[in-house]
């Protein structure tokens, strides 16, 4: 395929961008990036129903492993720069490829992308680079894994090697029940993804969730956040993609964030580059704040979902240029983020049934929402016919506020989603419960 049609473009303004994804993440991406006066136009493939309610978006219906046509419909619309939101294409080295075709990408190539896709690598390269994290155990066999279980003087934790949409860490209670987890992975629950087990000493702490937008060399830290993994209150139940969220985590004080950094990410990145890993995209820092300092919990190679709804919101309208300057190499690092001093929180709306098995094409009603500093994010949603709304997912809404005070954020977010309905929907009351001063008093 030519590549003449481009070879102006790193001369041109920012004007036309892609989101590939189909998440509320996306969606709050292209939120943030379509502020900027600059931009015409900010298509998503493939979106989804609550995309084109967002300023200057259109979905795009098109197969992103068809390669001739996707390039042909790029070089088509003028795309200056491509933001990929989810794993499995960048595991599959879908910016790799866009940028041997000349696009200005925001997204990791497959071998940075390597620090989700295979934890067991996570693990190792943070041993190479002292990088504070769990101990842990590589293993190949039910019987090798039956030795360490059964030898362990502390709890472990089972995980899958490989992607596994989120589904892939078990905390079991008892060596048996961790002999059985390893043995579900062996046997095939995620496929080739459980070739490989990781056993990891489980820890403990609050959990942390920092992003570093990365061009390769230098790095700038977003708002950091918090998710709610649990799916009931009081931090119960199955683990999930994530219920809700915060940002920032006053947890993190500014002495700790430099620690944080020291240790960290600055360790991180510079083993990257040891490694001669051009990582030019987002790196998802989960963390855990133990009594021994931060340890990594795991990285992932894209904006955490629902941290990203969450933070979206304070960007400022140059937050689409943070991202160009990824993508081309040329962040300083001392670029501003204007908050205007606010905070954020998001309430996930669910299906009933999620994390396990839910209905989807239940219509959604949404009455008069407050959108006065607050967003509905689509997380899983479609069209009918005739076009009304309706569940296409576990996760179905977003539900977004900002406000100087946390006690206000939720107070509006829950204040919306009392306007929003759907059979069988349901979201935690607690969520922000760490940050908002007024919860003992409502709940
Ligand atoms: P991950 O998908 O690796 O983020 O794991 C999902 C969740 O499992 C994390 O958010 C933690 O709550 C928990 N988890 C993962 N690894 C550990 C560990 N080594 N110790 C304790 N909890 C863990
Ligand atoms: N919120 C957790 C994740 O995106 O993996």
């Amino acid at each position: 395929m030519s590549i003449n049609s481009k070879s102006s473009k790193s001369f041109k303004r920012l004007e036309n961008i892609l989101i590939i994804g189909n998440g509320g993440r996306e969606n709050s991406l292209a939120w943030a990036i379509q502020k900027n006066k600059l931009i015409k136009k900010v298509y998503l493939i493939p979106g989804n129903a609550g995309s084109e309610r967002i300023n200057k978006c259109e979905r795009i219906k098109i197969d992103i492993n068809n390669n001739n046509e996707l390039i042909e419909k790029l070089v088509f619309l003028k795309i200056d720069l491509i933001v990929i939101g989810p794993e499995t294409p960048l595991a599959n080295g879908l910016a790799d490829f866009l940028r041997k075709e000349d696009f200005k990408v925001f997204g990791p190539g497959k071998d940075g992308a390597k620090l989700e896709y295979s934890k067991s690598w996570a693990k190792e390269f943070m041993r190479d680079a002292n990088i504070p994290t769990s101990n842990f155990w590589k293993v190949n066999s039910l019987e090798e894994a039956k030795k360490i279980i059964y030898s362990s003087s502390t709890p472990l934790v089972v995980k899958a090697d490989g992607l596994a949409s989120g589904k892939g860490v078990f905390i079991p209670d008892s060596k048996d029940e961790c002999l059985k987890a390893a043995e579900s992975i062996f046997n095939g629950k995620f496929g080739n993804s459980g070739n490989l087990v990781v056993l990891e000493e489980k820890i403990q702490g609050p959990e942390v969730s920092i992003f570093a937008l990365c061009d390769g060399e230098r790095y700038k830290l977003l708002p950091t956040a918090q998710d709610h993994k649990r799916l009931n209150e009081h931090d119960k139940g199955p683990n999930t993609g994530g219920m809700g969220a915060y940002s920032p985590a006053p947890l993190l004080t500014e002495d700790y964030l430099e620690r944080i950094v020291r240790e960290i990410i600055e360790p991180t990145i510079n083993e990257l580059n040891k490694k001669n890993i051009d990582y030019k995209g987002v790196i998802y820092f989960g963390l855990m704040i133990t009594k021994f300092g931060p340890k990594v919990i795991e990285y992932n190679c894209r904006f955490g979902d629902p941290e990203c709804q969450t933070i979206m919101p304070l960007m400022d309208q140059n937050f689409v240029f943070l991202l160009e300057k990824c993508a081309m190499g040329n962040l300083s690092g001392d670029e501003k983020i204007d908050t205007s001093g606010k905070v954020s929180g998001c309430v996930i709306a669910t299906s009933k049934g999620y994390p396990q098995e839910y209905k989807t094409g239940l219509p959604i009603n949404i009455g008069k929402i407050d959108s006065n500093d607050c967003q509905i994010f689509d997380s899983g949603t479609s069209l009918s016919k005739n076009g009304e709304l309706l569940t296409d997912g576990g996760r179905v809404l977003s539900i977004v506020c900002q406000h100087k005070d946390f006690d206000m954020v939720f107070e509006k977010a829950y204040k919306n989603l009392r306007q929003i309905n759907f059979d069988g929907i349901y979201f935690r009351k607690d969520i922000g419960h760490q940050v908002r001063k007024n919860f003992s008093k409502e709940n």
